[in-house]
């Protein structure tokens, strides 16, 4: 018999192809509408495998609900949706979907850089609502990028990319990491850093950490008070990691200079929500990997890992 298959959200056909074949699908035929959470409930009930995005909070209750299940395959590197431990005492593999994503993220994040230091969305509101009555020496005025200071807090692939990226446009970069990577060190010329000190110094800080309970609030009152005034941080990797509290203040009181943030606490985040009333925050809706031919890797990785651990393999991102 075919093995039963969730899929929390409509994915293309030429993703989806294979499990078609092989297994007993069901998926949720909706693109913009997650699954409600009592679906999801239901439909995990008999399933051997789902595929699942970022959305879908896979918790201890939904996982006790699913006695069949040996596989839970996530359509992004960051797995923070999942209760990675009730899942492990239930013998539950988990693979995500690192490495395609990798140089698209390092683009968006490095875009959002330049957005944020540039002042790219209050500049395009003076273009399209009328607002540009002269061309004006200080009018609009932002930071420079090439040849600044950039610490990057997270020193995985992604962060490694948008080294790269920051060496083309002369800048010192600095990063701080669990462990040292003297490869990169030597690669790329980045400068290991603590925590701190990378604050202080830096003309840019890019969070890109994964979210963990040890990198909850990691940005926080203390660690915003080292940046510099006209130092901006950048958030592409989780809200979770930057108390959204802390960082209101800092940009409201012009402690720090500018936020650019494609992930928030909470998401969708609220459009009342108060660092979206701020002019020194460019917002954007969690799209680090969005390109056409990314997320279509993605997908199909994600259905390959679910197909190898379904056939008892080894899947190839196994995280757990
Ligand atoms: C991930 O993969 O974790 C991103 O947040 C979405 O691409």
């Amino acid at each position: 018999m075919k093995p039963k298959v969730y899929i929390t959200r409509k994915l293309p056909e030429e993703v989806v192809a294979d499990l078609y074949e092989s297994c007993q699908v069901t998926m949720w035929e909706k693109e913009e509408v997650p699954v409600p959470y009592e679906e999801l409930e239901k439909q995990v009930q008999d399933a051997d495998g789902i595929l699942c995005l970022l959305t879908e909070s896979i918790d201890a209750n939904l996982l006790k609900k699913s006695p069949r299940l040996k596989i839970i395959s996530n359509m992004a590197v960051g797995y923070n949706n999942i209760d990675v431990s009730t899942a492990k005492a239930q013998g539950i593999l988990i693979t995500n979907t690192p490495g395609v994503l990798t140089e698209t993220t390092a683009d968006l994040t490095f875009g959002l850089l330049i957005a944020t230091a540039r002042r790219f969305e209050e500049s395009m509101d003076y273009v399209k609502k009328g607002k540009w009555a002269t061309w004006s020496p200080m009018q609009l005025t932002g930071q420079d990028v090439y040849g600044s200071t950039l610490g990057i807090i997270g020193m995985g692939d992604i962060g490694e990319g948008i080294a790269r990226r920051a060496k083309g446009f002369d800048m010192n970069v600095l990063y701080h990491n669990r462990s040292r990577k003297l490869k990169a060190e030597k690669e790329l010329g980045v400068t290991y850093c603590d925590l701190q000190e990378l604050l202080k110094q830096s003309n840019f800080v890019v969070v890109m950490t994964p979210y963990t309970p040890q990198t909850h609030h990691l940005i926080s009152y203390a660690e915003l008070s080292l940046m510099k005034p006209t130092s901006i941080l950048i958030n592409t990797s989780r809200g979770g990691i930057v108390d959204e509290e802390a960082l209101y203040e800092a940009l409201a009181e012009k402690r720090i200079w500018a936020a650019g943030l494609d992930v928030f606490e909470r998401e969708p985040v609220s459009p009342d929500h108060p660092l979206l009333q701020l002019p020194n925050v460019v917002a954007l809706p969690h799209i680090g990997s969005a390109s056409i031919a990314t997320r279509t890797k993605m997908g199909k990785l994600a259905a390959h890992n679910l197909l190898e651990g379904l056939k008892g393999n080894t899947p190839p991102n196994l995280v757990l």
